[in-house]
Parts: C-alpha cells; sequence; structure tokens
C-alpha cells in the first residue's frame, strides 16, 4: 500500500497532499468558472481568459487521466450562457473548434474518449462539426471519459427526460407503475457514462459557492469542492488537493459510517 501513496506540494498551504492511488474518485465534474475575472484582474479582454482557460483543460485532462480518473465532466456552456454578449458568445463557440484541432492527437495518446452532453444542434455549424469529429476519432479509445457539457442546462435535461418518458407511457411502451429512479437514469444525457454517471467529486473554480444548473440529478451524494483559484490558474496540484480533500471525506449515502 504504502509505495501507492502519491505526494503533492499544494500551492495554498504548502502542506503535503497525500493521495491514495487505491482510492481516485471514479468521476470528477468541475464547473471551470473565473475565466472572465481571470483576465480582468490582468486588463486583459475576458475572451483572454476563455483561451487561457482552454490551456487548463488539455492539463487537467492529461492529469486527471494520468491518475486514473474514469470520467471527467467540464462545465463548458450552459443553456443560461447565451445571455451573454454576443461577442463573447462567438469566441466560445470558436473554442472547441480550436482545441479539438490541436488536442485529439493528445486525447488518442492517452486514450481519452470525448463524449459531450447538451443540445449541440444549436451551436454553430463549424462547432457541431469539430465535436462530432472528436468524438468520432475517439470511439476507440477505452481510457478515460472526456464529458463536455455544451449548451448543457440540468433543468433543460430534466425537462426532456420528462417528456420522452411521458410520451412512451402514452404510447403503451412504458407502464407508469414502473417508473423509478432507472428509469429517470436512462433518459438523462449522463446514460451514455454508464455506471459512472453520478460524480463523486464536484469541483467549482473562482470561489462562488452555487451549482449553476449542472447535473442536479446526479449530485446527489457528491462531495462538493470550492476553491478560489480562477479556472485558468487551476493546475495538477489544485486537482490534487481537492482529490486529497475528497479522501477525508466519509460518504455514508445516508446510511451509518461503519456499517
Ligand atoms: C467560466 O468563466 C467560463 C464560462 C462560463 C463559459 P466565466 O466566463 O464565467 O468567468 P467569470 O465567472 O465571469 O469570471
Ligand atoms: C457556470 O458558470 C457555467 C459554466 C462554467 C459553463 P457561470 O459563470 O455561467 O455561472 P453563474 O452565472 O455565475 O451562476
Ligand atoms: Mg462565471
Amino acid at each position: 500500500m504504502e509505495e501507492r501513496l502519491v505526494f503533492s506540494k499544494s500551492k495554498d498551504d504548502k502542506t503535503n497532499q497525500q493521495i491514495d492511488m487505491e482510492r481516485i474518485p471514479n468521476h470528477i465534474a468541475i464547473i471551470m468558472d473565473g475565466n472572465g475575472r481571470w483576465a480582468q484582474k490582468r486588463h486583459l479582454p475576458r475572451v483572454a481568459g476563455h483561451k487561457q482557460g482552454m490551456q487548463t483543460v488539455k492539463k487537467i485532462t492529461i492529469a486527471a487521466s494520468e491518475l486514473g480518473v474514469k470520467v471527467l465532466s467540464l462545465y463548458a456552456f450552459s443553456t443560461e450562457n447565451w445571455k451573454r454578449p454576443s461577442s463573447e458568445v462567438s469566441y466560445l463557440m470558436q473554442l472547441p473548434v480550436r482545441f479539438f484541432s490541436t488536442f485529439v492527437p493528445d486525447l488518442i495518446k492517452h486514450n481519452v474518449k470525448v463524449m459531450v452532453m447538451g443540445d449541440i444542434t444549436q451551436l454553430p455549424e463549424a462547432t457541431q462539426e469539430a465535436v462530432q469529429n472528436a468524438i468520432k476519432d475517439t470511439a476507440d479509445c477505452n481510457g478515460m471519459i472526456l464529458n463536455f457539457a455544451l449548451n448543457y442546462g440540468s433543468r433543460d435535461e430534466i425537462t426532456q427526460a420528462t417528456k420522452q418518458i411521458v410520451a412512451e407511457v402514452k404510447a403503451g411502451k412504458l407502464n407508469i407503475d414502473d417508473v423509478d429512479e432507472d428509469t429517470i437514469n436512462n433518459h438523462l444525457m449522463s446514460k451514455q457514462l454508464g455506471e459512472f454517471a453520478d460524480p463523486d467529486l464536484l469541483i467549482r473554480t473562482s470561489g462562488e459557492e452555487r451549482i449553476s444548473n449542472f447535473m442536479l440529478w446526479q449530485i446527489a451524494y457528491s462531495e462538493l469542492e470550492f476553491v478560489s483559484e480562477h479556472w485558468p490558474d487551476f493546475d495538477g496540484e489544485s486537482l490534487k488537493k481537492a482529490i486529497a480533500s475528497f479522501q477525508r471525506r466519509h460518504r455514508r449515502f445516508g446510511g451509518l459510517q461503519n456499517q
């Protein structure tokens, strides 16, 4: 056991973080927040923060994959982010094109499979194409799943699932008494993540402590970690620190600790 412990220096408190490689969370979900504030602090336009944030996505994807994470879900664009100025929205829509055009070979090298949650049909043609190609090009990878939430909103997801279930009941394909939690799970966009649909650890950067419509159903028993760093400043050490914090928690799922 001893040799499976990894030590890492934490940037914030300079103490050594001890990570148990046998207890890495299977599914880590991240609300990548603070790009705009990161840029503003440097007197740069907000989009400079999104550009730098893309580099963080690359770094954290590799770091998570090397730690043995099974699913990394990244909240990239919410159903509410359309409210932003159109210039910022257009920039955000171009990012997947840039990201995948440079990063797919690395994803394949690390055996990472790309998946997407959200209504991508509403995205510009070029963005849809970049996403579809990345999904196709990494379809044979069987390592970590990199699950992007793009034009994703949990209330929208639950609404769509409800509509599908009602339609099945109406069509006589489903008995109303058979509707249970698994029925809901099987109609959510996270169904494609199989046994790892529910995040074990949810991290939000930038100091905000809210969920902002992300995976509401799936995080029922996730451990929540709110960190002060803005997303562009988040790095492999920050990830290890969050995992170390996760490993100090006692998950009870409504039961008792020593059951
Ligand atoms: C997160 O950073 C990226 C997206 C939501 C697309 P923000 O753009 O929300 O940055 P802040 O929160 O305004 O600093
Ligand atoms: C949540 O961040 C969405 C993403 C990270 C994509 P926001 O910046 O949009 O959330 P609020 O508006 O601060 O709640
Ligand atoms: Mg924000």
